[in-house]
């Protein structure tokens, strides 16, 4: 027995239990997102399909809703609609992870389910926190439930990673090719470049390093969640790199994440190239995917981001939580880019049917208003070939298209400190918008761009309006509660 996991475990369920019994109405609360069932959320980690049910893992801090000591917390499934909470496998209980059980992966295989993540330690001193003061050591467990984990191996440390690299060496992901496992970690290099270190293993024990994979001209410093997967064909590099420029069109987020085209033979030799972002909106970072059981490659991303407190805040903190996961996300190969869109099964979610454009007698110029009876929509546009339009969402949020440019912008409380967020979008043929209580998914040509982002508003309701737009398409209202983070 384990005193101290013990412990830890008895005052996280007391904390969860707190939040959920403690009075008042929460009108931000999230429906169909899965959010953290008490305190803070960030990375996705974990994601697999397990013996008849998506696991989906996540960096959980239950005590702050601002963040703090990283455990595992555990939401399953059998739709990526309907989500059960099924507490914290993983705690920082060993002296590798001590100070967190920072993000990873699963890989399945042979009846067990395999997880691999960073263990971070944090010295006590005088330290940089860069150079000297953490270590980040890889870490191994299984489990053949889902839930319950066997003893923990650690089977890379710092002194095990190439020179050159700083203490930022994190979050593994693991896949197979042939009878070889393959891990990528993104890392911080001492010449302050973000790289991902190739790692291969003929039994998923003993890692040998295989080759840095980083861009030719330096790319940010650091490189955090790599994922390496082929679509279609295509190989792809995932990560989140911190230390970019802003710029007005793209990268205007504090960090980004996005995507790299790998050449075919990338495990070998050459450069990752022309990075796309995954998303435009406020609130995304960090992202993973898998291949489910019917062989989709799902993406899901944090709908959030660290250290925004200077730009815009969630006041779901007063609340006592913070933060959520983007809906499950199938990827498409398309057009030389990657396509995203929310699961086929999220039209599980739609109730009942609001409104149906098809009629095609309305004015465009004449703006035309909607009312939801709900906070939650599902919002269909297809077929627009309209140069130029706007949506409202309430009075304070504005979705707009001119001269090949499509915006979302905030005014007034409703975006928190939220102002615009803008992409170069020369065509746009189709809008869906995925709203739930306080975060919404702008989904544009099928998933070619995508805008998530959090809003926050006092109405129940959800007064819509359109103009420049012929057909206003369809409307569903969203079930109720299918995030079930009760215990
Ligand atoms: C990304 C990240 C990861 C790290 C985890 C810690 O948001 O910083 O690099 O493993 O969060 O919570």
């Amino acid at each position: 027995m384990n005193v101290m996991r013990d412990t830890l475990l008895r005052e996280i369920r007391r904390r969860e239990t707190e939040y959920q019994n403690r009075p008042g109405q929460d009108k931000w609360r999230l429906r169909f997102h899965i959010m953290p069932p008490a305190g803070w959320l960030n990375d996705p980690n974990g994601l697999c399909f397990y013996r008849g049910k998506y696991h989906f893992f996540f960096q959980y801090s239950p005590f702050d809703p601002e963040g703090g000591l990283k455990v595992w917390g555990e939401y399953t499934g059998t739709d990526l609609v309907h989500w059960q909470y099924e507490g914290t496998p993983l705690l920082p209980d060993s002296p590798w992870d001590c100070h967190g059980v920072y993000s990873g992966c699963a890989f399945t295989e042979d009846g067990l389910l395999d997880i691999f993540y960073t263990g971070n330690v944090k010295l006590d001193g005088d330290y940089d926190y860069v150079n000297s003061g953490r270590e980040a050591n890889t870490i191994y467990t299984c489990s053949e439930d889902g839930i319950h984990f066997r003893e923990k191996e650690c089977l890379l440390e710092m002194k095990d990673y190439p020179t050159g690299y700083t203490n930022h060496i994190r979050d593994p992901k693991v896949w197979k090719a042939g009878d070889t496992c393959y891990m990528v970690l993104g890392g911080r290099k001492k010449d302050n470049r973000g790289a991902v270190l190739l790692y291969a293993s003929k039994d998923k024990k003993h890692w040998e390093f295989v080759r840095e994979v980083t861009t030719r001209e330096p790319f940010g410093y650091m490189w955090e969640c790599p994922d390496a997967f082929c679509l279609d064909g295509q190989w792809l590099l995932s990560v989140s790199p911190q230390g970019l420029k802003r710029e007005e069109f793209c990268r205007q987020n504090i960090y980004q994440s996005g995507y790299f085209i790998l050449p075919e033979k990338w495990m070998e030799e050459g450069e990752p190239k022309e990075f796309r972002e995954w998303d435009m909106g406020f609130d995304f970072y960090a992202p993973q995917t898998f291949r489910d059981e019917k062989g989709r490659r799902i993406l899901v991303g944090w709908a959030g981001l660290p250290d925004i407190k200077e730009e815009y805040n969630n006041p779901t903190v007063e609340q006592g939580w913070q933060h959520a996961f983007t809906m499950p996300r199938e990827l498409k190969w398309k057009n030389g880019k990657v396509y995203q869109y929310p699961v086929k099964e999220a039209e599980m979610l739609r109730e009942k049917e609001l409104f149906s454009g098809s009629r095609q007698d309305r004015d465009p110029e004449k703006t035309q208003g909607i009312l939801v009876e709900d906070s939650c929509f599902d919002w269909e546009i297809k077929e627009t070939d309209s140069r130029s339009f706007s949506i409202k969402i309430e009075e304070e949020c504005v979705l707009k298209y001119e001269d090949g440019v499509f915006s979302l912008s905030f005014e007034g409380i409703m975006g928190a400190g939220r102002k615009v967020r803008k992409a170069l979008v020369p065509k746009l043929y189709s809008i869906r918008i995925l709203a739930d209580t306080s975060l919404m998914e702008i989904y544009l040509n099928e998933g070619e761009y995508v805008f998530t982002s959090r809003y926050y508003t006092e109405s129940d309701v959800r007064q819509l309006s359109v103009r420049g737009l012929q057909n206003a398409g369809n409307i569903w209202t969203m079930k109720k509660q299918t995030c079930l983070t009760g215990l």
